[in-house]
């Protein structure tokens, strides 16, 4: 039976802004409504300025439905309040962009520590502990205590990646995860994707641009104007 971990429900955003005074709607969801099931690795792809990002936050509570609900498991996240929605991202979700924003003065291992350590669930050294394993799987091992800027860009988005896993997500969001890679870094963090998944049953969403990268996904979900224009299951 599949079970929907993010539920769409007849999702609208419309932003609001002043020009010369004057206030203009602009409707950049109409009416979304879909469901990606646990342990599903979907690309979400479509031209630029199609709503991906914006959905994306929407699924990830960094932005609310004008109309509409969003479902995280059993949680409406649309009607959640601020602190409510903190505590759900740090609980359930992984951030990853395209740009790492990892911390410049840290390590790896710093860096890959901090969300364990913020949540209070690890002591230190078991934060130490998990980071180091994380690190490992992404074949980071030999660059624990590199800063940022002693890594290349494929390493230092493995270490967001990692960073991104630290609190057992129940859903890794990532948009344009490669878009800043050359194709031989983009190669490897799919392969990481696709093993996350493959071997623990890591549901993962991805907003890329990448065609050859969406191709390998298990499902399309390609927008139009804030809309489902295709939806394809491999
Ligand atoms: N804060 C904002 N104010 C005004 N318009 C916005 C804002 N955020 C997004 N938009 C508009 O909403 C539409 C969808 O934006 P969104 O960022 O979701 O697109 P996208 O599909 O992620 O595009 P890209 O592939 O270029 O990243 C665009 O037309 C954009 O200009
Ligand atoms: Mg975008």
């Amino acid at each position: 039976m599949p079970e929907a971990i993010i539920r769409f429900e007849h999702v609208s955003r419309t932003l609001i802004s002043k020009s010369n005074g004057v206030e203009v709607d602009t409707t950049i969801l109409p009416d979304l409504s879909f469901e990606i099931e646990r342990g599903e690795f979907t690309a979400i792809t479509g031209p630029s300025g199609s709503g991906k990002t914006t959905m994306l936050y929407l699924m990830g509570g960094l932005d609310k439905p004008t109309t509409g609900k969003v479902f995280l498991e059993d949680l409406e996240i649309s009607s959640m309040n601020e602190d409510e929605l903190s505590e759900v991202r740090n609980a359930k979700l992984g951030f990853v962009y395209q740009f790492h924003f990892l911390l410049p003065e840290f390590s790896s291992l710093e860096n890959v520590m901090m969300p364990m350590v913020a949540r209070g669930r690890y002591s230190a050294q078991q934060a130490r502990k998990k980071a180091t394993e994380l690190l490992s799987d992404v074949g980071l091992s030999d660059k624990l205590n590199s800063r940022p800027n002693q890594l290349s860009g494929g390493q230092q988005q493995r270490v967001a990646i990692a960073r991104a896993l630290a609190n057992d997500p129940l859903v890794l969001l990532t948009d344009e995860p490669t878009g800043n890679l050359d194709s031989k870094n983009s190669a490897m963090v799919f392969d990481l994707f696709k093993e996350l998944n493959e071997k623990h049953k890591q549901t993962i969403v991805v907003v890329t641009h990448d065609e050859a990268f969406a191709s390998k996904t298990q499902r399309i979900i390609h927008i139009l104007d804030g809309k489902v224009h295709s939806d394809t299951r491999m």
